[in-house]
């Protein structure tokens, strides 16, 4: 049997710094779904496929293989057959990705990734659908959020301490209209699993909310 421990929440919440943190303490793989839509997203963009041509997203769906590796314990996700991990982390990719993953075709290809990867790892994932959708017999699931002001300013200083100048109300524009696309879609939409435990990470540093999470841990996982 594998532990899982499965990490939802809106753009821009810490999943993924605390995800990683929280994977490394425990030893178990971390897996960033989020990574896989945008690489799909990437698929599309490379083959001039806007994100509102339904049947042909749908069409091209086969024609997608993504693999997941792992190099120095960091994921690598492979588009069919290469390594895109470089080309994941920008604004575009993650709207493509956010606008692409309402279609049943791209879903139904990663969630049974991300099923088979729980099946056999002890794992942390982290995405929107995790709890509700992937894994719902995961032994502990944390829903993390924070306000929306918050995580534009989080997004902003991240932009600036690599130099780049961006406006907070446009940062705070675009983190809104993802959020409202990733909760209103039809399927597996963003929303908190009646069981996950809800952390509202405003007020709190990366330390605490990964310490938070490891006593969480420990508590549901015999290790
Ligand atoms: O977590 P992220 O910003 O890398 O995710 C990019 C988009 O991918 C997100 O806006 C919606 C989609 N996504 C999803 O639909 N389901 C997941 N489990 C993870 C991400």
């Amino acid at each position: 049997m594998s532990y899982n421990l499965a990490i939802d929440g809106p753009a821009g919440a810490g999943k993924s710094t605390i995800a990683k943190k929280v994977a490394k303490e425990l030893s178990f793989i971390y897996v960033d779904t989020g990574a896989m839509y945008r690489a799909m997203g990437i698929f599309f963009c490379d083959r001039n496929i806007r994100p509102d041509e339904k049947e042909r997203i749908a069409d091209s769906c086969k024609d997608v293989q993504i693999q997941i590796a792992y190099e120095d314990g960091e994921q690598q996700v492979f588009l069919n057959g290469t390594n895109v991990t470089g080309r994941l982390r920008t604004e575009e990719a993650g709207k493509m990705a956010s606008s692409v993953s309402v279609y049943p075709q791209v879903r139904e290809k990663l969630v049974e990734l991300q099923k088979n990867m729980a099946a056999v790892n002890n794992v942390v994932m982290d995405g929107r659908d995790i709890g509700t959708a992937v894994l719902p017999n995961a032994q502990l699931k944390i829903y993390l959020t924070a306000s929306t002001r918050v995580r534009a300013q989080r997004r902003w200083k991240e932009l600036e301490a690599k130099g780049l100048r961006s406006s907070l109300e446009e940062i705070e524009a675009d983190i809104a209209d993802r959020d409202y696309r990733d909760m209103h879609r039809e399927i597996s939409p963003l929303c908190q699993a009646e069981d996950a435990i809800y952390l509202d990470t405003s007020e709190m540093t990366i330390d605490q909310v990964t310490e938070r999470i490891l006593k969480l841990a420990s508590e549901h996982f015999c290790l």
